[in-house]
């Protein structure tokens, strides 16, 4: 059985000033456990806001239609006490921006044990030694150190590691990146990105890519897809679709980074 399948997917904003969009247009999309899969496209494609639908996460002015199972079981539109027993424990997302989707208030440690007291009903010292344990595993330097710091106190590619850390905690079964360095400077990108392939290597564990980048793609994953205007308009083996792309978006997107990605290919 799949991991997880999406099945003609449709996502509709209600927009006072534009009118109706339609973000994301009859998508499906199928993940075997420990499959990794590369969702890619240009800025407003609809690649978030599809993986914010499998999360249960939409913002309050979007409707989805269709179907979304995780191991079978319908999770599109159901209240958010059956999306709980999945989200943050089965499944968890890495957001596209850090900043945002960490509590500034609080220290990374209490944010993470968090995670551990609510979701797996740890105590409070297991959590904290866990907790440690996950940043180390993030490669955070000084991990006991850090856990008291906030997250404004942390560079751009740590707190993408803290977000990662979070999200590995509870050990989910699919992880789904939304562009995970995006906002990082090309050293420490590679650094994430090899961070995210150990971190593979080592779980059995699903891993959906949302990027723009190709070669970035190519480094992680087996399978991409490419989304264009809310739709997939292109979906396979990654060298299928890097030796022989069909569709104009995806070639005109491969001859814009052909020489990257020869260079991550040699690196996977
Ligand atoms: N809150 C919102 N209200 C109305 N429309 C929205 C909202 N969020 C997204 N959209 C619409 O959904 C489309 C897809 O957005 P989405 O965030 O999924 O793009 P993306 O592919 O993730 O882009 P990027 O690469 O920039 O992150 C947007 O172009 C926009 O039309
Ligand atoms: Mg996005």
């Amino acid at each position: 059985m799949s991991l997880l399948s999406i099945q003609s997917l449709n996502i509709r904003f209600r927009s006072p000033d534009e009118g109706d969009v339609e973000a994301v247009r009859n998508v499906s999309l199928q993940l075997h456990p420990g499959e990794t899969l590369a969702v890619v496209g240009e800025s407003g494609a609809g690649k978030s806001q599809l993986f914010h639908a499998v999360m249960g996460l939409l913002p309050r002015n979007a409707r989805a239609s269709g179907s979304v199972l995780f191991n079978g079981v319908e999770l599109l539109n159901q209240p958010a006490r059956v999306l709980n027993q999945y989200r943050g424990k089965r499944m968890a997302m890495i957001f596209q921006d850090p900043m945002t989707a960490l509590n500034p208030l609080l220290t990374i440690g209490r944010q993470l044990t968090e995670v551990l007291e609510v979701h797996q009903r740890m105590g409070a010292k297991p959590a904290r030694d866990k907790a440690i344990a996950m940043l180390e595993q993030v490669r955070i330097s000084d991990a006991a150190r850090r856990f008291n710091s906030y997250p404004h106190e942390l560079s751009g590619g740590m707190r993408q590691r803290v977000m990662i850390a979070m999200a590995l905690l509870c050990e989910p079964e699919l992880l789904i990146a939304d562009e995970p360095t995006t906002a990082l400077d090309v050293t420490v990108q590679s650094e994430i990105m090899a961070l995210l392939r150990d971190i593979r290597s080592q779980r059995d564990m699903a891993v959906v890519l949302v990027t723009h980048d190709l070669p970035l793609a190519g480094g992680l994953c087996d399978r991409v897809a490419v989304m264009y205007r809310g739709e997939i308009v292109e979906h396979g083996q990654v060298d299928a679709i890097f030796y022989r792309p069909q569709h104009t978006y995806t070639q005109n997107l491969l001859s814009a980074s052909s020489f990257a990605y020869a260079c991550a290919a040699q690196q996977k």
